[in-house]
């Protein structure tokens, strides 16, 4: 559920209209809902209710690179959440956001020495380790600041997500994580290291997963695990189970399964585990709470749908070019006429495409329309591909709403650039 709602004909976010942010702010823009966010915490929250954590309850690391806005962050730091992040960048952004540091979690297989130190500085709560040579740069990056480094080996259980190509990430060909097989082995030299604390252990399989039975299977081979890590005596006292839960893009589409369903699982797969269970929930708590809102800027006609011409594109939102990501594209002020477009930008490749044949409200140059369920993975994967800047960002808490971040004037693109002495 989300607080996208048409209310006297007009699409709100929460208590305002969109067409006063979009007159206000400007088109293209992102609009985010405060109260869809901490709903969706809220909801994930119940959902784990169930499930065996120790006595400080289920660890969730928001996933930063879903959407790494401060407004955002801050939002879910007063939620209590702690953040997953996978560059000292993210670490930065989650840290001046508010997120405690003993509630962050760095992921990602290139962490640098520099960011390793960072994170130690900080005093994080957990590094998901990926490789062994990243175990030893750990070890000696810890030893040389006098520290040791809590950390986990993330584990590939060699499992098919039954996702995008492009976001899976637990197949043994994947780059993600130390194989099955090697993990005792892993775990043997990580002990070793004088830098090194070992607690636990991480798995994440891939991103807007719509079944929980590869999940599941990838569980219960860590749940294995375990038990052979501690007769191998490590104490292993965490279990990170990422993120990757599916959200709803297509109305007629079956649901994903429900963050209750997928707390039932985790709840029966890890029942006497008994260590502290970690989330990276990332597109579940931000998707739905996000629209991008664009103006027709003309209709033209094709060859065989009309062509409906956004001031979005695929450096805006790289969703549809990159994966055929599905959005939802509902008009901010409903028609009564509809028709079958094809909903594109103005970058010069066919790829800027956001939707084809997409039957829709019969829009006119002037319209506002939103794409839906755009609050993960699109502001922060834009770029100002064809010298157009990047998208400002609003954020809306009831009746209040606020610009979160500025669209840059061109002037500052053109300005980030310089001359070689030659060409002075
Ligand atoms: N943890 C790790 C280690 C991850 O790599 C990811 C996502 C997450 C957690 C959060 O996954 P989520 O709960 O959001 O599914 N740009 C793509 C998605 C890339 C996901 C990358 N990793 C998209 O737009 O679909």
């Amino acid at each position: 559920m989300d607080h996208f709602q048409i209310r006297d004909g007009v699409m709100h976010a929460e208590d305002v209209p969109l067409t006063l942010i979009a007159e206000a702010a400007g088109t293209p823009v992102y609009v985010y809902s405060t109260a869809t966010i901490r709903r969706h915490v809220r909801v994930f929250r119940e959902a784990l209710a169930n499930v065996e954590s120790g006595a400080e309850g289920p660890w969730i690391a928001y996933a930063v690179k879903a959407n790494p806005n401060a407004a955002v962050l801050a939002t879910l730091a007063r939620e209590g959440l702690g953040a997953d992040v996978v560059s000292g960048g993210e670490l930065l952004r989650a840290i001046h956001a508010g997120v405690d540091p003993a509630k962050i979690v760095f992921s990602g297989v290139g962490k640098t020495a520099d960011e390793m130190a960072l994170a130690l500085r900080h005093g994080i709560g957990q590094f998901n380790v990926e490789s062994e040579p990243e175990a030893e740069m750990l070890s000696d990056v810890a030893v040389a600041l006098g520290t040791t480094a809590p950390i986990a080996f993330r584990i590939n259980p060699d499992v098919d997500a039954g996702t995008h190509a492009k976001i899976s990430t637990g197949k043994s060909e994947n780059k993600f994580g130390i194989a099955y097989h090697r993990a005792s082995a892993a775990y043997a030299r990580a002990r070793a290291l004088p830098g090194l604390a070992v607690r636990g252990v991480a798995v994440h399989i891939g991103s807007q997963l719509t079944n929980l039975a590869p999940l599941e299977t990838a569980f219960t081979k860590i749940g294995g695990l375990i038990e052979t890590l501690r007769a191998e005596g490590h104490a292993i006292a965490t279990a990170d189970l990422g993120g990757g839960l599916g959200v709803p893009y297509d109305p007629a589409l079956p649901l994903p399964p429900s963050p209750a369903a997928y707390g039932e699982m985790v709840a029966r797969v890890t029942a006497g585990w008994n260590v502290r269970l970690m989330f990276e929930p990332g597109r579940l708590i931000v998707a739905n709470a996000g629209a991008l809102v664009s103006r027709v800027i003309r209709v033209k006609e094709g060859a065989a749908d009309p062509f409906v011409i956004v001031d979005a594109a695929m450096n805006d939102l790289m969703r549809p070019a990159l994966y055929d990501a599905w959005h939802d594209i509902r008009t901010i002020v409903p028609r009564s006429q509809r028709f079958t477009a094809n909903v594109v930008g103005p970058v010069c490749e066919s790829g800027d495409t956001f939707a084809m044949n997409r039957p829709m409200d019969a829009v006119e140059a002037g319209d506002l329309v939103g794409f839906m369920t755009a609050g993960a993975y699109g502001a922060t994967m834009a770029s100002t591909y064809n010298s157009r800047p990047l998208t400002a960002e609003v954020m809306v808490d009831g009746n209040n709403w606020a610009v979160v971040r500025e669209r840059l004037p061109i002037e500052a693109l053109i300005a980030a650039d310089s001359l070689p002495p030659w060409l002075k």
